[in-house]
């Protein structure tokens, strides 16, 4: 089993490069076998959850060319298939865009139901409420999602909840529906625009993306194009956060610096310097952090993927701050790992009160999920000792290399895979 061994203590410093945002590249992948012509798309991150997506792709007869790592070509004229189902996709949250892409494309799909992080209960009736609308026959049945229509018509949506996923899913379905479809009180999030953006290079024609209200005129059909996937701002913000609670100076390039926006307010507000530039943020930290309150919210707000990374940054702020989790129930499952490295948290149904500790000490503790495996990375490093962060697998879904990247920074971490392994990078670094 793979584990990141960590020995605290060292501030960052340096330049790292921000890859291309995993909640974009999945649902721009999805899209991409719409057309029957070959799609190029570029700055995809190489990380688990695209290439089990990729997988499944390829698994109904899409052809996909890998030409690096962060480029990939998609034909979508070879599906022979409508019915997505292997042992991984059901793993992915994202599994569900296939729905709207399919059902947008050939009229029918059976998709297997999604997985995902374990962040409290993921309903997706809001997917199957804008199916229904648009004259979409769907049932829920032996763990798969099955929609069918004869003619997909565009009509009026209300999303009760600005979701992310029902409105990408919708968006996707009605650019090769028949009419107009507006969605309202959609999702504004960066990658609800950069999947309309694609669509649009392919011939689709939506309008009002990042509002929150979005049109979309069905077309016949999509063709090929070139893309270049946005930049992920919550690894983006991970790493502002890893210096903030480590301290350090570093410059955060490839980004997009209005979507981060809320992460720098709040960072701000705990006493870190953030220089904006146009493509990039310099982050400085001396480590001694005031405490802040923080909510999340959707976008603009505080994203709830950037909680548990903040969270710990505030574990170690001096005072007493407060985490309002608003948008998934159950997003606290790190605290009890926190707590095995000296942190002072109390939850309170939606809310993490933290009393700021002075430093976090080295501890074995285990990631519950992706963001929240990236936070006690972030406290490994600010933490004295040696950590040993478990199931990194979870971690592996959504950033790449970060090992890597961190050790770039004069991070003192490691992948190992044994015993042997771990010992030896205790025995260097002690
Ligand atoms: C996506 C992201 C996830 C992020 C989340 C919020 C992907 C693969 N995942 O998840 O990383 O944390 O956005 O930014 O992109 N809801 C319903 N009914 C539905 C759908 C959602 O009630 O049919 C609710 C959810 O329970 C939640 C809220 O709406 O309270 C937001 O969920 P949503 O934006 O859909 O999140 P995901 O698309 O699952």
């Amino acid at each position: 089993m793979e584990q990141y061994v960590i020995k605290g203590g060292n501030p960052l410093y340096g330049e790292v490069e921000i890859g291309g945002a995993k909640n974009a590249a999945l649902p721009i992948l999805a899209a991409a076998i719409m057309t029957d012509e070959t799609v190029t798309i570029e700055n995809l991150p190489n990380v688990r959850d695209i290439n089990v997506l990729l997988q499944a792709i390829e698994g109904i007869g899409a052809r996909v060319e890998r030409v690096n790592d962060h480029k990939v070509k998609i034909n979508g004229s070879f599906i022979n298939d409508v019915k997505v189902d292997n042992e991984y996709i059901r793993k992915i949250r994202a599994s569900y865009y296939l729905i709207g892409a399919l059902l947008g494309k050939y009229g029918r799909t059976e998709v297997a139901l999604p997985g995902g992080c374990d962040i409290g209960s993921r309903p997706i009736d809001l997917h199957k409420k804008g199916f229904l609308a648009m004259g979409a026959n769907v049932e829920i049945a032996h763990g798969f999602f099955k929609a069918e229509a004869e003619h997909l018509m565009g009509n009026h949506i209300y999303l009760d909840k600005a979701s992310v996923g029902a409105t990408i899913n919708i968006m996707m379905a009605a650019a090769l529906a028949e009419g107009k479809t507006v969605i309202e009180n959609a999702a504004k999030e960066p990658h609800v625009v950069d999947v309309a953006n694609f669509l649009n290079c392919m011939g689709a024609n939506i309008r009002g993306a990042g509002t929150d209200v979005i049109r979309i005129v069905g077309v016949e059909k999509l063709h090929k194009a070139e893309y270049s996937i946005i930049p992920d701002q919550i690894e983006a913000g991970t790493f502002m956060c890893a210096v903030a609670a480590t301290g350090g100076d570093v410059m955060v390039t490839n980004v997009i610096p209005k979507h981060l926006e809320a992460t720098t307010a709040k960072l701000l507000e705990t006493g870190c310097e953030i220089e904006e530039f146009d493509d990039a943020v310099r982050v400085i930290s001396d480590g001694r952090l005031h405490r802040t309150q923080v909510t999340t919210l959707y976008y603009p707000g505080f994203p709830t993927d950037m909680q548990p990374q903040m969270a710990v940054v505030l574990g170690v702020a001096e005072g007493t701050s407060t985490v309002t989790e608003s948008i998934f129930e159950n997003r606290f499952k790190y605290v009890d790992e926190l707590t095995k490295m000296g942190a002072n948290i109390k939850v309170e149904s939606n809310i993490a009160i933290i009393s700021g500790v002075e430093k976090y000490t080295g501890a074995y503790v285990n990631a519950p999920d992706l963001r929240a495996g990236a936070a006690l990375v972030i406290a490994g490093l600010a933490a004295e000792g040696v950590t040993i962060v478990d199931d990194i697998q979870y971690i592996q879904r959504g950033y790449e290399d970060l090992e890597g990247k961190l050790a770039s920074l004069g991070a003192k971490i490691e992948k190992v895979t044994t015993e042997k392994e771990l010992q030896k990078f205790i025995l260097r670094v002690s």
